[in-house]
């Protein structure tokens, strides 16, 4: 785009200060700037400026708040018949290769720290495999299951796309074929001064940060991701985040549930570790399902209890979704994303007037991002599924602590060793855990059922290392 139409358009929007070193860059500088700026929907920034960034608004909460019904895990009489054709369906689905795998992988990690795309971090027990390489492998069995491979859409971001692309091509992608993946970077966002400028990091160059998990919906479209799947016939998206190695990619249970009930996004659920966890919380909300963030959820609600003292609303999101690929059509109708903006106050270094770099030692920014799953009261038919914590949820979030490789490494193998012990094994107890190291590669077991049908070491012995590949 020309300089002058963005200079204009800026001006229009009263954010004409953001060129004001604009004379003084050589052209690299002024290509750079004015790249930024075109990426951005300016034309709805005012807007959002007005609302979002100069006014803090409480989060709305809905009128009428109840607890959400889930699917669930195990099946009553009720849902017997159900779930067995859902599992039968999700099988089909992938076998007429209708569903694709969708990783967002376009955060900064800033919790944990590492240098580098998180799905770079070394997350398995025995064989230090990174996240990206966990995925692989288990779209790769789920791939020689079917039949037919699983295209795998990945999301990056400007701050780590290059070196993801990088990390594959290293690793000869992991064994996946790369004309079945398919990479592209998500929006960036600007940071906004607390009176609504944007902000410099450099005299070239906007603070910028990713737009959030739910700018992935919009990045599906502009990428030419969503193209590609009308192309493949693909119709749903299994949908998943790159710190948690536990998640089943691909669940033909889940899928087949999501397809047969006609519901345009889904999602799975786990009963809540503590009344105030810090997890989204499903409900049902003004006709909707929804979820409501922990920090959104007064404690009034979030402490009440059912008549057996089990949590009323105990229902917690591990941000796993599936979606119709013509629903997230219909989101981008009329060239924007119909999501809503979340604020965020933090402190973004900047250039000031002078030309000098601040480091501030206070908030002094907001930003803003879009939430997957704040498409879900928009979703036609959606339904929330349970699964277990322990089977399919441990992120790695943290350095240290909760959500850190550490509690990621323990529960990878307590999963392996459930995983045995459902086979029939016997695995040895030391203090309440599994007592060796143990893991499972995706190539050898996708589910406990598919390691049940495998050949198995006979005993575990105490304090041994069992790597099954
Ligand atoms: P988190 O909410 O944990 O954010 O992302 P993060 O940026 O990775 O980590 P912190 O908060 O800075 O420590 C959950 C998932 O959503 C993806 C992340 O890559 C991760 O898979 N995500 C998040 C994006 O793809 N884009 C974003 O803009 C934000």
């Amino acid at each position: 785009m020309p300089v002058k139409s963005i200079q204009e358009q800026l001006a229009a929007i009263d954010q004409g200060r953001v060129l004001r070193f604009l004379d003084v860059l050589p052209e690299s500088g002024r290509g750079k700037l004015t790249a930024q700026l075109a990426g951005l929907d300016l034309e709805a920034m005012r807007d959002l400026i007005d609302t979002q960034v100069r006014v803090k608004a409480p989060a709305a909460l809905p009128r009428q708040i109840d607890p959400v019904k889930a699917y669930p895990r195990e099946p009553g009489a009720e849902h017997r018949q159900l779930y067995h054709d859902a599992e039968l369906r999700g099988r089909e689905l992938l076998q007429k290769g209708k569903v694709g795998a969708f990783l967002v992988a376009g955060g900064q990690g800033t919790r944990l720290g590492y240098e580098g795309p998180k799905g770079e971090y070394p997350v398995t027990p025995i064989r230090n495999k990174p996240l990206f390489q966990v995925f692989a492998e288990q779209l790769l069995a789920h791939s020689r299951d079917a039949g037919r491979p699983i295209a795998w859409y990945l999301m990056t971001s400007d701050v780590n796309d290059a070196a993801t692309r990088a990390f594959f091509v290293k690793h000869d992608y992991f064994g996946y074929d790369p004309a079945h993946l398919f990479f592209f970077p998500q929006g960036m966002m600007p940071a906004f001064s607390m009176s609504g400028e944007m902000l410099l990091a450099e005299k070239d160059s906007l603070a910028l940060s990713p737009d959030g998990h739910g700018g992935s919906l919009r990045a599906l479209d502009k990428s030419g991701a969503l193209a590609d799947m009308k192309k493949r016939g693909i119709e749903h998206l299994s949908y998943f985040q790159v710190d948690n190695p536990l998640v089943h990619c691909i669940d033909p249970l889940f899928l087949g549930l999501h397809d047969l009930t006609g519901s345009e996004m889904s999602s799975k659920t786990i009963p809540k570790a503590n009344a105030l966890e810090k997890v989204g919380n499903f409900v049902f909300a003004d006709g909707a399902v929804q979820v409501i963030e922990y920090s959104d959820l007064p404690e009034s609600f979030a402490l009440q209890t059912n008549a057996d003292g089990s949590l009323r609303y105990n229902a917690g999101s591990i941000a796993i979704h599936a979606l119709r690929v013509s629903f997230i059509e219909r989101l981008n109708q009329g060239g924007r994303l119909k999501l809503p903006w979340h604020r965020a106050e933090k402190k973004v270094p900047y250039v000031d007037d002078t030309g000098t770099l601040v480091k501030p030692e206070k908030p002094n920014a907001v930003k803003l991002e879009q939430f997957v799953f704040d498409a879900i009261p928009l979703a036609k038919n959606a339904i929330v599924y349970t699964t277990d914590r322990a089977e399919e949820f441990s992120p790695v979030k943290n350095a240290e602590g909760v959500d850190s490789p550490a509690t990621c490494r323990r529960d990878q193998i307590r999963r392996a060793a459930s995983w045995l012990r459902g086979a029939g094994i016997e695995v040895p107890v030391k203090q309440g855990e599994p007592d060796a190291v143990l893991e499972i590669a995706p190539s050898f077991a996708t589910s406990a059922v598919q390691l049940g049908i495998r050949q198995l070491p006979e005993i575990v012995k105490s304090g041994e290392t069992i790597y099954l590949g």
